[in-house]
């Protein structure tokens, strides 16, 4: 089979590649930094047997990305699949943020990722089957002072989801969206945090595992399903102390 996966260099992205080419299936790996990502091809296609290509595209809101990446995608007439372990976050990411930042957080965090379905949709509509599988984050389960735009559009993404779901239920085209707790992936590097973290590594295979499932929305780590009540609940006098 034959994967795109749109955020594929590092982190949980990464993992994902590996875990796919070493179940043999050919890929297309999407990410910004084209030096790491012709490495990271080269190391995967002589490990593996299946066609690893690098396209190097940088969504940036300043660029007409889009029409490059158009151009680089026309050749896909036979994919399977789409994974977006896209994102981006920033440290000044507050309730007052440039405009600049804002695009930016935006376009790489949902913009983009409703831009490629719609670009892929027909594909898999033609086909009559197809992977659809979105990354989200437990920090949109409730606004907080930081990571705002960040945690805005990934509820955004959350919410795009639950519509592609719904507009292709009749269908063979599974849309599945993994709602993220803290996972142990390079921009987390020396942080902190509340509650452990997931290996990234258990997380692709759990994917790989889910693919032809019809299920919607799970979290991961699963132990989130119980803290996300805990987090949406919890009063606003206590809520309001928090920094998770
Ligand atoms: N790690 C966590 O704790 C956590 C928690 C909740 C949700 N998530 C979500 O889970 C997904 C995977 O996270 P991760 O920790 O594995 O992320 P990561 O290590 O930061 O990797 C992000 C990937 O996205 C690519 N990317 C980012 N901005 C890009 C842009 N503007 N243009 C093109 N490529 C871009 C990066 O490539 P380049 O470096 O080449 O740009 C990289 O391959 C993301 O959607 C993230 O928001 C993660």
């Amino acid at each position: 089979m034959k994967f795109l996966i749109i955020g594929a260099s590092s982190g949980l992205g990464r993992s994902l590649s590996e875990a796919l080419a070493a179940s043999g299936h050919d890929l297309v790996l999407v990410a910004s930094d084209e030096r790491d990502l012709s490495v990271q091809c080269a190391d995967l296609s002589l490990r593996y047997h299946g066609m690893i290509v690098p396209v190097a595209c940088h969504i940036d809101p300043r660029n007409q990305w889009l029409d490059a990446f158009k151009d680089r995608m026309s050749m896909m007439t036979d994919l399977d699949g789409i994974f977006f372990p896209l994102g981006w976050s920033s440290d000044r990411d507050s309730v007052a943020l440039d405009s600049e930042h804002v695009d930016a957080l935006v376009e790489s965090n949902f913009s983009a990722i409703v831009k490629i379905v719609s670009l892929f949709l027909n594909h898999f509509l033609a086909r009559g089957r197809g992977s659809i599988v979105g990354f989200g984050s437990v920090a949109s389960l409730r606004g907080r002072s930081n990571n705002v735009v960040y945690a805005a559009a990934k509820r955004a993404l959350s919410s795009y989801f639950e519509s592609l779901r719904h507009a292709l239920a009749n269908t063979q085209i599974r849309v599945q969206f993994y709602q993220l707790g803290y996972v142990d992936t390079p921009r987390n590097f020396g942080k902190r945090f509340l509650f452990p973290q997931g290996d990234p590594k258990i997380a692709a295979k759990r994917v790989m595992k889910n693919l032809h499932r019809d299920f919607g929305r799970v979290f991961f780590p699963r132990f989130w399903f119980i803290i996300q009540y805990v987090v949406r609940w919890l009063p606003w006098r206590i809520f309001k102390r928090l920094n998770f």
